[in-house]
């Protein structure tokens, strides 16, 4: 398998389709399509348990959808989602197999990485996390000085933090009465103060999440609760107080927690995957082991699905190709993800490093630089509140900004009619994005409102709207761990797509190692125990910061 770089005709045949698919199709308006095609909806709508997955406002045809189809086809998807769930070194730049999916295989099948079941050790970390969140939960294991540990912190940052924190608030309605849950990973001193400032040591517990065991931001929050507990309760409270998810069982024990009180993963569990496994530990206290093991069987339930439909009724190649669509032959290299949902307000976050971290690349598997654009630009937010912020962008700005909204049909607060309006909201704004109005239309209405002529001919652009605008409608029943589980696995399974389409390695994050590297170099000039040579603009800032700190 060539990339799609290389100059062989056969290898780009579906991509050259694509290419000409587009110059054909580019004006073509959804308002048409759908006023030619009454049954465009149904026949653009797949459905998974109670999940409803309408891409049927989108830009296409059905000669679209087959050459995109093609392409998957040609780009060997099928093979591939078998190598990654057959465990293959599919991570190629640091030859690790990829088996997120190992953590919530829900059947007895054995999955294996370099010759060896990885099943036993993971049903192994999973019931001693089933065995602590309970004694946690119902007050069995407790604080050093016997009081219940009802104070959660978690202390992570990007995959050991963003995950849990996204479903910790996702499920709040599930989380037990007496237990609060608290997240720090910003190595800002404000983020560690302000938690430790609420809480009393004699009943809280942290968890320090990190896969590595070395990243600065974790280790310099973990070393400061650390000392703030050991200042309250003495040097023994330590092992009552202090738990470890990590795969690198030197590290915790050099840190001065105790193994024992440690939750293993393993690193072919990438980051920004891994809150299926012991990273997900504060998820099980919050809401309950029997709730993480439902948010396991739906990712479980999209991992069957992703395996066994055939591409053209597969819901994550269908995301995957519609973002390929648009990024590759329509130049949008953005795109939005709309939650109507409350308790789904950081989902967008997760999903930036979900998707940024793992298609940012430049550089295909062949060792080639890349010649067409990868991973998009990922923001997003809660809707309603959203329509009033960037909205007006997705409506009337320049550039086409594909949506992704997600509401669920029942709320948890069934509030009056909070709800309906709130339903109503998402539809109309699919619906407005899709059709727009035109300046005619624009000019009509405004006459309709009894505006004088000149009036009607100032305003009658400015109120149009153009449509023809890209939404995926993702309705749900409500939001539960089994729903939100197979939301998250929708979304990391559509990442894999595209990045096997793109022929980059989705599993590496070396784009963030730069930073870190002169961080570590500028911290002595801060300090002032050091020099260091710098272009004029990084040194003039750093005399500016020491004149400003003196
Ligand atoms: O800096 C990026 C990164 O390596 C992420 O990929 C990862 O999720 C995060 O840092 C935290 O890493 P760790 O869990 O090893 O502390």
């Amino acid at each position: 398998m060539f990339g799609l770089n290389n100059k062989d005709k056969n290898n780009t045949k579906a991509w050259k389709k694509l290419q000409s698919e587009y110059k054909r199709f580019k004006k073509v308006e959804m308002r048409k399509l759908f006023a030619e095609d009454k049954n465009r909806a149904q026949k653009y709508t797949l459905h998974l348990n109670d999940l409803i997955f309408d891409y049927s406002k989108n830009r296409f045809d059905e000669k679209v959808l087959e050459s995109l189809l093609n392409l998957a086809a040609e780009r060997q998807l099928p093979q591939k989602i078998k190598e990654m769930f057959e465990g293959e070194k599919i991570n190629n730049t640091e030859h690790r197999s990829v088996l997120h999916i190992a953590l919530r295989n829900r059947s007895d099948r054995k999955i294996f990485s370099g010759g060896k079941d990885v099943m036993p050790q993971i049903n192994e970390t999973l019931a001693k996390m089933k065995k602590f969140s309970d004694a946690v939960r119902f007050g069995e294991f407790k604080g050093y000085t016997g009081k219940k540990l009802v104070n959660i912190v978690n202390i992570g940052i990007g995959g050991s933090d963003l995950g849990p924190f996204m479903v910790c608030e996702a499920l709040k309605r599930y989380w037990a009465k007496d237990i609060n849950c608290y997240f720090i990973s910003n190595i800002d001193g404000t983020a560690c103060a302000e938690v430790l400032n609420k809480l009393d040591p004699e009943t809280t517990l942290f968890i320090v999440a990190s896969k590595t065991f070395t990243t600065v931001e974790t280790l310099t929050n973990a070393k400061t609760c650390r000392k703030w507990l050991v200042n309250a309760l003495g040097e023994h409270a330590v092992d009552k107080h202090f738990v470890a998810l990590s795969t690198n069982k030197e590290e915790v024990t050099k840190f001065g927690i105790n193994p024992e009180n440690m939750f293993e993963f393993w690193d072919f569990v990438g980051g920004r995957y891994s809150l299926w496994s012991a990273i997900g530990l504060i998820v099980a206290i919050a809401v309950g082991f029997e709730n993480f093991e439902k948010l396991l069987e739906g990712a479980y339930a999209v991992d069957e699905h992703f395996r066994n439909s055939e591409l053209k009724d597969n819901i994550p190649v269908i995301m995957a190709l519609m973002g390929i669509w648009y990024n590759n032959f329509f130049n949008a290299h953005r795109y939005t993800v709309i939650p109507y949902d409350q308790y789904l307000q950081y989902l967008p976050s997760y999903l930036q490093q979900l998707d940024m971290e793992s298609n940012g690349k430049s550089v295909d598997k062949q060792n080639q630089f890349v010649n067409y654009a990868t991973g998009p630009a990922v923001f997003g937010g809660a809707g309603t509140n959203v329509q009033h912020s960037f909205f007006q962008l997705l409506h009337q700005g320049t550039e086409m900004v594909p949506v992704d909204f997600i509401v669920p049909a029942i709320s948890h607060n069934e509030i009056g009619n909070h709800h309906q309006i709130l339903l109503s909201n998402v539809l109309a704004q699919g619906e407005a994005l899709m059709r727009g109005k035109t300046v005619a239309e624009a000019a009509e209405e405004l006459r309709q409102a009894g505006k004088s002529k000149e009036e009607v001919e100032f305003l009658k652009k400015y109120k149009s709207f153009s449509g023809n605008r890209p939404s995926n409608t993702f309705l749900l029943k409500k939001i539960d761990a089994f729903s939100l589980g197979m939301l998250i696995a929708l979304y990391e399974h559509k990442v894999f797509v595209q990045g096997v389409i793109w022929n980059i390695n989705s599993f590496d994050q070396m784009g963030v190692e730069l930073g870190k590297q002169l961080a570590v170099k500028i911290l002595p000039e801060l300090e002032g125990t050091a020099y260091g040579e710098h272009d004029s603009s990084t040194s003039a800032l750093i005399k500016a910061i020491k004149l400003m700190r003196k």
